[in-house]
């Protein structure tokens, strides 16, 4: 997939798997513009009534425009047999790699997060959208460690493709409501118990039903009384574990009334700090890791060896054009500038940072051993892992018919830059490139 033009889309990187389908990192080469496609999964694609109902889906989806909401672009597309709906492409992270990385969010880490989540989903549901599957790797978190709400509307194409397709269980049980967990009709205050589920798992490092399959896990969601989640972190304030657990009642009238009223009981959760202590900022450890993320993973048009291929030799020489502007070297110029922001505001705000309490969970030098923010470069300091960036060898097959194999460049929306065996570099426009396809290196 890596290379191939679907219309204006270049894709340039594959951004994960999820329930549907992939999710792929392009170009658009008309306004050169990184934007984000899923490729729906063959079951999806297949089925025209399905498609008909994913079509209606995205079309009512792109039309919430809030900042919080990740920006989906018209309807589904297919080129080629390629079916996929594009959308405006974050880049940064989602919360469950943050999770993950952190082991837990301070209290006031939660809360900014919940905020920003409660403001994207009281906008939806005024427009008569629920989410229906909301869960970390839903939420999106960019390089100013804000949120933005992801696959908005999906689940509710998925809940058919459960009923009409092969009966296997969509979606993400640790996440479900009980009234999905039954079947039962689904409304906003779902998204609430859902996003309960979230705000306990980033407080408590946790979630709070566990089994060992997931019909056990949504025989809970139905069945059991939640746990505290101070039972597993004691910082968290009764406030706050009061507003988790009302997003966990099982019967969705006992829940808030809605996303602005549980915006409201967290915006309110946090005691007073004492007086004389300075603040936290919650956004630092989460801006830090994001922009070393983004260092480590998310070079532009620096991807992964897609496929194995055998080296190929030139089959003829291809017309040289003059050297274009490198978008790779500014792409790179703007990673270490958000690396250098991140540290500038650790800077600025150290005092807050380093004011904490010793949190328990996620200071501990064992709840993050391989996370970047648990190394984290001195103030001051330019971060210690840039990225060694070599030109990767690819086999390109030019629209003309010409195939030969020689050093990526640069790949933007200017053209495909390369250098060739005899050391001399070329440039092509992205119209004369078919396509191009990552060797894997022998000795890397
Ligand atoms: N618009 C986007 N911009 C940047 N990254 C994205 C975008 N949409 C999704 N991603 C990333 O792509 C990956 C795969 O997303 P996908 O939605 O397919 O999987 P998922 O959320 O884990 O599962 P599900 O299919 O249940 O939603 C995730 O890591 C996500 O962070
Ligand atoms: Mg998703």
């Amino acid at each position: 997939m890596i290379g191939k033009r679907l219309g204006d889309q270049l894709v340039t990187a594959k951004l994960g798997r999820g329930g549907m389908g992939a999710v792929y990192r392009t170009l658009d080469v008309r306004t050169n513009t990184p934007m984000a496609i899923k490729v729906l999964a063959d079951s999806l694609s297949t089925d025209p009534q399905l498609l008909k109902r994913f079509e209606l889906e995205q079309e009512i989806v792109a039309r919430l425009e809030h900042p919080r909401i990740v920006r989906g672009q018209g309807g589904v597309r297919c080129v080629d047999g390629t079916y996929f709906f594009l959308m405006e492409y974050v880049a940064g992270s989602n919360l469950s790699v943050v999770l993950r990385a952190l082991g837990r969010l301070t209290p006031a880490e939660a809360v900014r997060v919940g905020l920003q989540t409660c403001e994207a989903l009281a906008f939806a549901h005024a427009q008569g959208v629920v989410h229906r599957d909301l869960k970390p790797s839903n939420l999106l978190i960019d390089a100013a460690a804000d949120v933005h709400v992801t696959d908005f509307g999906l689940a509710k194409v998925a809940e058919l493709t459960r009923l009409t397709l092969t009966g296997q269980v969509l979606g993400t049980p640790e996440y479900m409501s009980p009234e999905q967990a039954e079947g039962r009709p689904t409304e906003e205050r779902t998204d609430l118990y859902s996003f309960g589920v979230t705000l306990f798992e980033m407080v408590a490092g946790r979630l709070p039903f566990h089994a060992d399959n997931p019909l056990a896990v949504l025989r809970k969601h139905v069945e059991e009384a939640p746990p505290p989640p101070s039972r597993f972190a004691p910082d968290v304030p009764p406030s706050l574990e009061a507003a988790i657990l009302r997003c966990l009642e099982k019967d969705p009238t006992r829940r808030f009334e809605g996303a602005a009223a549980l915006g409201e009981a967290l915006r309110t959760a946090l005691p007073p700090r004492p007086t004389g202590s300075p603040p936290e900022d919650p956004r630092v450890r989460i801006l830090e890791l994001v922009a070393a993320q983004s260092m480590k993973d998310t070079l532009p048009y620096v991807t992964a060896p897609d496929t194995h291929l055998p080296s190929n030799e030139p089959s003829a020489k291809p017309p040289p054009s003059p050297r274009r502007p490198s978008g790779l070297r500014v792409g790179l110029a703007l990673l270490f500038a958000l690396a250098v922001a991140a540290a500038v505001v650790r800077t600025v705000l150290a005092p807050a940072s380093r004011g904490r309490a010793p949190d328990p969970v996620s200071d501990a030098p064992a709840s993050a051993p391989e996370s970047a923010a648990g190394q984290q470069p001195e103030e001051g300091e330019p971060p210690e892992d840039s990225p060694p960036v070599e030109p990767r060898t690819a086999e390109v097959t030019l629209a003309n018919g010409q195939k030969f194999t020689a050093k990526v460049l640069t790949l933007d929306g200017e053209g495909l830059t390369v250098r060739k065996e005899d050391g001399s570099e070329a440039t092509w426009p992205i119209e004369e490139v078919r396509s191009f396809k990552y060797l894997r290196e022998r000795s890397r």
